[in-house]
């Protein structure tokens, strides 16, 4: 018999070397209690959380946890059924009409991660004989959703309008495209120049789907993200987002403007063959995105702390995955695995959290500490978190 895991003797190979070294874990840390957006118990010590996605800081909202819990109590714990049987409540036509206001958009599909809203719409508009033309960086959800549905995948390098155009122009003119982009990208936290791209791609006849998952609720006059915030929203044929993020939940969706759209109700396999989300998150995500509406006071604050993170890890010596801020997330490039591993405890021990990536999630097979703000960190946090960072650096030796 051939052992089907000896593939994953090289990673186990390489992971039990880093953990003989003696340092924690970092992919088994227990948040042992969590106290709100920005601090939670870990390893028995209060921890400042740097390396969630909680970037509107939506999930101790009042009004989203007592929705929550009147849905709970109304229409109990779970769905039991998909969304094409026995699965749609009245909260879930609600999440999708408050999506729908919030984008201004006509259209709005509630998948039950974004994972799976990336996953159907890709694998469902983009079939077999189609081109689906993406960043080489895209997240996991987008590959696995070109996988899914068979089309040809033209990958082109990262945020490069020019490549994207060379692409686009030898694919023949009568095939079926779709050029998909990310607002933010999450390893380097860096925006892509969306206006060119939509305009190159609109221009060789591509529909365009935009990802908006890390920026969502944050960039943007409204919060509807890179798009609105670079005045091309609506060139974007779908848009798709998570609850997972900014909304401070579980979730995913699709917003479009298209007018057929309501079709991939019943064509969307990972619409239709997964259980629908439990009325308790419909009903908290519903709340948190109509609140998201009136966000502006915390986004200009968010903005104001990740100005203050980036330039401070900058005075201090640090190499940022971005020459300025570009979102609410700043990657702090380490050397190697292993010092990146070695400082990511270091700064847990100072009781700091954030986020250790590794390849095959980064780009150029980097090694980053993931920071992303809150629009719920104080500035009195953020400068705490700076003498984390320079009292970690030095003790390891990335700083001097
Ligand atoms: C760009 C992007 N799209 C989609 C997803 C999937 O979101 P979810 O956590 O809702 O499955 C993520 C999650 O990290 C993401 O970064």
């Amino acid at each position: 018999m051939t052992d089907l895991f000896s593939k994953f003797d090289p990673l186990i190979q390489q992971r039990e070397t880093l953990l003989a070294t003696g340092v924690t874990d970092p992919y088994n840390l227990v948040m042992e209690k969590v106290i709100s957006p920005t601090v939670a118990i870990c390893n028995g010590r209060e921890t400042i959380l740097l390396g969630t996605y909680n970037y509107m800081g939506m999930t101790f909202d009042e009004d989203v946890i007592a929705a929550g819990k009147d849905a709970l109590d109304k229409f109990g714990s779970g769905t039991t059924g998909s969304r094409v049987l026995n699965g749609t409540y009245q909260g879930h036509k609600e999440c999708e009409e408050a999506l729908k206001e919030f984008y201004a958009m006509d259209h709005a599909m509630v998948f039950s991660t974004g994972y799976q809203a990336n996953l159907g719409i890709i694998s469902t508009i983009a079939g077999k004989g189609d081109y689906v033309i993406l960043d080489i960086d895209s997240h996991a959800s987008i590959y696995d959703g070109c996988a899914m549905g068979n089309a040809e995948i033209v990958a082109f390098r990262h945020n490069d309008v020019e490549a994207l155009e060379k692409r686009l122009k030898r694919l023949p003119p009568e095939a079926g495209k779709l050029v998909v982009l990310e607002g933010v990208y999450s390893m380097l936290g860096d925006v892509a120049p969306l206006k060119e791209m939509i305009r190159v791609s609109k221009e060789n006849g591509a529909m365009v789907l935009v990802d908006e998952a890390h920026s969502m609720g944050f960039i943007g006059e409204n919060g509807r993200g890179v798009a609105e915030a670079q005045g091309v929203i609506d060139d974007v044929d779908f848009i798709i987002g998570t609850f997972s993020k900014s909304v401070g939940t579980v979730g995913g969706f699709c917003v479009s403007n298209h007018p057929k759209f309501e079709i991939l109700r019943l064509v969307c396999r990972p619409y239709v063959f997964t259980a629908s989300l439990p009325p308790s998150v419909v009903a908290t995500a519903a709340t948190s995105i109509r609140k998201l509406m009136q966000g502006s006071n915390k986004r200009a604050h968010l903005w104001e702390n990740s100005k203050v993170l980036h330039k401070g890890l900058r005075d201090l010596g640090f190499t940022l995955g971005t020459d300025e801020p570009q979102s609410a997330i700043i990657a702090v490039i380490m050397p190697d695995l292993e010092q990146g591993a070695m400082m990511w405890e270091a700064l847990l021990e100072e009781g700091l959290y954030v986020n250790l990536a590794r390849p095959p999630a980064t780009p150029a097979n980097m090694t980053l500490l993931r920071c992303s703000l809150c629009a719920e960190h104080t500035i009195e946090q953020v400068s705490e978190i700076l003498g984390r960072f320079e009292r970690a650096g030095k003790r390891i030796g990335i700083i001097g």
